[in-house]
This record gives structure tokens, C-alpha cells and sequence, in this order.
């Protein structure tokens, strides 16, 4: 847990939301920062509850920011070493994975150190799981995803088998992580 005080964590978060500001979001026209934006206002316009709000807006803060970046911001400001940096490499679909921790991990570890609550720390770390949910059981879903998205799926372990699914659906925020999903999909227009 962080030492920071509440304004100095805000101000951590908004740094990086910010950066989002300069960096594009994978094969779309639009930064990062847009693409949370979008996001988070989806999950507002849905009436969602806070938490899942906040999850829609923080769901790639894993990616705004270069592996430096976050290690300054995890290891000094945090004060914490549990991750290991030396691994980090960036794979083929141009996110950023600290060995074998993609970025919805990473933020989500990132958010937990920051003192954020268990569901925002869980639906962010399951959006990338939630598109393999959708993809096992929707065949439309996996036609309309953008090539980007085609491609880091395969990185991402590929649809859910017909077990997998069947688990997943019965994960007590199942419905939530589903919808954050499907909000991080529709978050790329211009
Ligand atoms: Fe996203």
C-alpha cells in the first residue's frame, strides 16, 4: 500500500492519464487518453456504479507510460520492489509486458499499490479476459474487433475454450467485466 497522500496519488494517476495524451491508441486514430476518456463516459452514460467508472477510465493504465516511467513511479514514489522490471519487454502487438505480466496486470498491481479498491483493481486486470470470453462465444464480436485487436488477442491466449467460458461466467463480476469490455471496444471513435 502506498504511503502517498490521497492529493499526491490523484496527481500520480492524472500524470499518467495525461501522458495517455501524447501516446496513440493501438490502431486507432485516437490517443490514449481519448480512448479512456471515451471509456469512462460509456460507463457513465450506462449509470454504472463509481467503481466501475473509474475501472473504464484507469482499464490501460498499464500502457501510458514507458516501462521507466512506471518503475520511477512503482519503486521510488511507492517505495516498492515486489516487480521485477528486468523482464520487461515490449511484444509483438506493441503493448508494454513485464515479463510475463501484460498491461492490464501491470496497471491493476500498479492501482493496488496505489490503494484503489479490490473491483477497480479486478476489472481492470480482466479486460483483457473479458475479450477472450467474448470472442469464445460470439462470433460477430471476434469479426468486428479491429486487426489490432485480432492480432494482440492471439498474444493474449486466443478465445476462451468452452471450459474456460463456462468458469468465467461465474465469476461474481462476470456481468461487469463483460460490459467494461464491450465499453473498451466502442471507446475508439474520433
Ligand atoms: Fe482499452
Amino acid at each position: 500500500m502506498t504511503t502517498l497522500t490521497p492529493e499526491a496519488t490523484v496527481d500520480s494517476v492524472f500524470q499518467l492519464l495525461e501522458a495517455g495524451s501524447k501516446q496513440g491508441y493501438i490502431g486507432e486514430n485516437i490517443s490514449q487518453l481519448e480512448h479512456a476518456l471515451q471509456a469512462a463516459l460509456l460507463a457513465a452514460t450506462a449509470r454504472a456504479d463509481e467503481e466501475t467508472i473509474l475501472a473504464a477510465l484507469l482499464h490501460d493504465i498499464g500502457q501510458f507510460c514507458s516501462a521507466k516511467e512506471l518503475q520511477r513511479m512503482l519503486v521510488e514514489d511507492l517505495g516498492q520492489d515486489e516487480i521485477d522490471l528486468q523482464g520487461l519487454k515490449r511484444s509483438k502487438d506493441g503493448s508494454t509486458n513485464v515479463g510475463v505480466m501484460g498491461h492490464e496486470k501491470l496497471g491493476a498491481e500498479y492501482l493496488r499499490k496505489l490503494g484503489f479498491s479490490e473491483k477497480v483493481c479486478e476489472l481492470v486486470e480482466s479486460h483483457v479476459v473479458g475479450k477472450r470470453y467474448l470472442t469464445a462465444v460470439d462470433e460477430k464480436y471476434y469479426e468486428a474487433l479491429s486487426s489490432a485487436s485480432k492480432l494482440s488477442l492471439k498474444f493474449q491466449g486466443g478465445p476462451f475454450s468452452k471450459e474456460e467460458a463456462q468458469r468465467f461466467e461465474t465469476d461474481p463480476l462476470f456481468a461487469q467485466k463483460v460490459q467494461l469490455r464491450k465499453w473498451d471496444d466502442a471507446a475508439e471513435a474520433r
